[in-house]
């Protein structure tokens, strides 16, 4: 029996860590988590992405009586992105969130599912995603989507 270990890379800074272009695009998703609509749940996300033209595009969750028809934070920026700039990578992904008692503490990290569609737009424009979780206590940053989600299901995967 052979053992298989996956080894993510994290890399753990403070926001005056950050470059500027980062800095900026953490501050952006906090931002944005003024644009949520978290009615059911009080948690509130905010997500900024950043194009490989340099342009920037924010997303925040929206919910809905009908739960499952919400849609996350990340995803509404992804797919405005993808809409508005189908030509363009994402080359960066930060997001920010809080509760009703303020910023959380610990980095934010995305959903299951989002986790996918982040995956499937590196694999659709082959550039690698960074994402930065934002908490309080620092900001993770990650160089790739496939280190959120070992073992992943891409289009290579149904050959
Ligand atoms: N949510 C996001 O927007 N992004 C995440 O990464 C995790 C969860 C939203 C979905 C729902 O509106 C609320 O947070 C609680 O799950």
């Amino acid at each position: 029996m052979k053992q298989i270990n996956i080894n993510i890379n994290i890399e753990h800074c403070q926001l005056d860590e950050l470059s500027d272009n980062d800095r900026e695009l953490v501050e952006r998703a906090l931002k944005a988590t003024e644009n949520s609509y978290a009615e059911y749940s009080h948690f509130y996300v905010g997500a900024a992405i950043r194009l490989a033209n340099g342009n920037i595009m924010i997303g925040a969750n929206q919910e809905n009586a009908a739960f499952p028809s919400s849609l996350c934070a990340e995803r509404t920026a992804i797919f405005a992105a993808q809409a508005n700039y189908p030509d363009q990578a994402i080359t960066t992904l930060a997001i920010a969130a809080r509760n009703d008692n303020g910023l959380l503490n610990e980095p934010v990290t995305p959903c299951g599912a989002c986790r996918q569609v982040i995956l499937g737009v590196e694999d659709r424009y082959k550039t690698p995603i960074r994402i930065l979780l934002y908490g309080k206590c620092g900001v993770y940053c990650i160089a790739s989507a496939k280190d959120l989600l070992p073992l992943s299901f891409v289009d290579a995967s149904m050959i």
